[in-house]
C-alpha cells in the first residue's frame, strides 16, 4: 500500500500531492500498516527527531537471552518471562546448558541502597530429581518499568535498524548510572520486542534478550507465587 501510494503521487502529483504525502509521512498510518515512517529514517528528508513512544510494560513472553562478561565467555538462556510492573515482579523461566530453572525477582524487596533486588530461584541442576531453592540479593538482568519509561529515562533514537528476527525495529538508548548503556529495540507498533545492555565496568558484561510470542497485559499474580524465599 506504501507503494501504491507512492505511484500516485507520481501520477496525480499536481493534484492530490500533498493529501499523499501527508499520508505517507502520518506515523499513526505507516505504523497502522507496519512500516516505519519516513519520518524515522535517518537520510530522509521527511526526518523529525521522534519523541520516546510510550510501550506496553506489563506483558508474558517467550524470551531467549545470550550473556557474557570478562568471566563468563557464554550464558545462553532461552524459556518463558512475565513482567508485572503493577506488582513489581518478573519471573524468569529458563533453560540452559545443564540446569533448569525458575527464577523470580521482587523488586518491592531490595537492599537499603536499592542497588540489590530479591532474586529466588529454583533450579535443577545436573539433573531433574531434586530442586534446589536459593534466594539471595542481585543486580538484577531485568527491571520493571511504566509505560513511559523511555521518555522517563530521556531515551534517545537511534534510528532504525535491522533485527535479524524482527526486520526493522527502532532503537532508543539510554545510559543507567555511570556505567551502564540500555537500548530498547522496538517493532514498528512500538512493541517492545528485544533490548541490550552493556556494563563498561571491569567485568564488560553485555546481554542481548530478545521477547517473541509475546502477549500484553495484566499477570496473573499466582505465577509469582513460590515456598523458595
Ligand atoms: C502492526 O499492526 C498491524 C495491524 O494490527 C499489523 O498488520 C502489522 O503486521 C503489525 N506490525 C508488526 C511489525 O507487528
Ligand atoms: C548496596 O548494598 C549492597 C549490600 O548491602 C552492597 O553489596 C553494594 O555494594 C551496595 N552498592 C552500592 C552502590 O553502594
Ligand atoms: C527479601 O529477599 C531476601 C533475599 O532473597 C529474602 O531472604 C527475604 O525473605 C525477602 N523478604 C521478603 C519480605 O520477601
Ligand atoms: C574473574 O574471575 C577471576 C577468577 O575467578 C577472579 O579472580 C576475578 O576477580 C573475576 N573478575 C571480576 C571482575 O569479577
Ligand atoms: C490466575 O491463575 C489461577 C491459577 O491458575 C486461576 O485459578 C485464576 O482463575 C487465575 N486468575 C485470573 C484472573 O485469570
Amino acid at each position: 500500500m506504501y507503494f501504491l501510494c507512492a505511484q500516485i503521487v507520481v501520477s496525480l502529483t499536481l493534484l492530490s500531492g500533498r493529501v499523499c504525502l501527508a499520508q505517507d509521512t502520518s506515523s499513526n498510518v505507516a505504523s497502522a500498516l507496519g512500516f516505519f515512517p519516513a519520518s524515522q529514517r535517518f537520510y530522509s528528508s521527511g526526518f523529525v527527531s521522534p519523541t520516546p513512544p510510550t510501550i506496553q510494560s506489563e506483558f508474558r513472553a517467550n524470551y531467549m537471552q545470550h550473556k557474557f562478561d570478562a568471566n563468563i565467555s557464554d550464558h545462553i538462556v532461552s524459556g518463558f518471562i512475565y513482567v508485572s510492573p503493577s506488582q513489581k515482579k518478573v519471573r524468569a523461566d529458563g533453560a540452559g546448558d545443564g540446569f533448569l530453572e525458575a527464577s523470580i525477582f521482587d523488586f518491592a524487596n531490595t537492599t537499603a541502597n536499592g542497588t540489590l533486588v530479591a532474586n529466588s530461584i529454583v533450579s535443577f541442576a545436573s539433573g531433574v530429581t531434586t530442586p534446589t531453592c536459593s534466594s539471595f540479593f542481585v543486580a538484577p538482568f531485568v527491571e520493571v518499568f511504566p509505560d513511559d519509561f523511555l521518555a522517563q529515562s530521556n531515551a534517545v533514537f537511534a534510528g532504525i535498524q535491522l533485527d535479524e528476527l524482527y526486520g526493522e525495529v527502532s532503537a532508543w538508548t539510554f545510559s543507567q548510572g555511570s556505567s551502564l548503556q540500555v537500548t530498547f529495540f522496538l517493532d514498528s507498533n512500538d512493541t517492545f520486542v528485544r533490548y541490550d545492555f552493556a556494563a563498561s565496568d571491569s567485568l564488560r558484561t553485555f546481554a542481548t534478550t530478545r521477547f517473541f510470542n509475546i502477549i500484553p497485559g495484566p499477570v496473573n499474580g499466582t505465577v509469582f507465587e513460590t515456598s523458595c524465599t
